[in-house]
């Protein structure tokens, strides 16, 4: 007999490593069939590990800022019907290209193509998936730096803060949108998780920030992805039109906006 869990299919962007990578096993462990987009399909062999010892995950290329790669991807799946969409990939982009005086264009610019048009482009490509599947949900992992009203201290990365505040935006207005289609949606701060993208907070270089090994988080109260994405997916089981367009810590606690 073939169970709920096997019945379901998640897309994950940024699936290659840290939170999206989690996700793609968490999943999978459950009997998920899983899309698991990553940019560069050849350099992500962690992922490609995972999906030669399980036929249900698919590696696909998946670049979320090239809108005809996503366009692509919803085509090739177009009689597929998708459950879940986890916008997760993410960048914090370089921090003194967003210091205060030294603030470059161009760099918001590439943040807000990952970070918010990404995001809108992969929900919109999959909404017509999204209708055919069973639970229709779409999650996007955001950060308590998006939080108009945490804001304490001018953020040390402005343009990332903004680019999340703008997510959690347009995911509230998509799901508005699509709530008379049954979609619900949610954004998750997922924790401070030990992942490259924290470790590039401390001001390393991005190729640098990939070494986890032995790394010293001094006294931040950091967890795992596997913690994490543990403390999500039950969230996102649980997620209702009911319980729809909320901004929740990966614990379950209300952030404000
Ligand atoms: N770690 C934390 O403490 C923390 C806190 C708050 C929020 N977050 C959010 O959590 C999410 C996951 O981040 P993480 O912590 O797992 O960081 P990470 O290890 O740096 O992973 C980021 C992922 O995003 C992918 N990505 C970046 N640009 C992309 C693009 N244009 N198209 C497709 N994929 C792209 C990366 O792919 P490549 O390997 O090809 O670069 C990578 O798979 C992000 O949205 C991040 O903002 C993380």
């Amino acid at each position: 007999m073939v169970t709920a869990d096997e019945q379901r299919t998640v897309l994950v962007t940024g699936a290659n490593r840290g939170v999206g990578l989690e996700f793609v096993t968490q999943y999978a462990a459950r009997g998920w069939t899983v899309i698991a987009g990553c940019r560069d399909t050849k350099k992500a062999q962690d992922l490609q590990d995972l999906a030669a010892s399980d036929s249900k995950i698919t590696v696909e290329p998946l670049d979320v800022t090239n809108v005809s790669q996503i366009g692509a991807l919803a085509s090739k799946y177009d009689n597929t019907a998708v459950d879940v969409v986890i916008n997760n990939a993410g960048q914090y982009g370089d921090l003194d290209r967003q210091s205060w005086g030294s603030l470059d264009p161009a760099l918001f610019h590439e943040i807000m193509d990952v970070n918010v048009i990404g995001p809108m482009k992969v929900s919109e490509a999959f909404t017509p998936h999204l209708y055919k599947g069973l639970d229709k949900k779409i999650v996007s992992i955001t950060s308590f730096l998006g939080s108009i009203s945490s804001v304490s201290k001018s953020p040390s990365t402005p343009f990332y803060a903004a680019s999340k505040a703008a997510l959690n935006m347009v995911m509230r207005g998509i799901g508005k949108r699509l709530e008379d289609k049954g979609i619900a949606v949610v954004v998750f701060m997922p924790g401070l998780v030990e992942t490259r993208m924290l470790r590039q907070t401390f001001g390393l270089p991005l190729e640098e920030a990939e070494k986890a090994e032995n790394f010293d988080y001094r006294d931040l109260p950091t967890i795992t992805a596997t913690q994490s994405v543990s403390g999500m997916i039950p969230l996102i089981d649980a997620l209702s039109l009911e319980t729809s367009g909320r901004f929740l810590n990966y614990d379950g606690k209300e952030i404000p906006w």
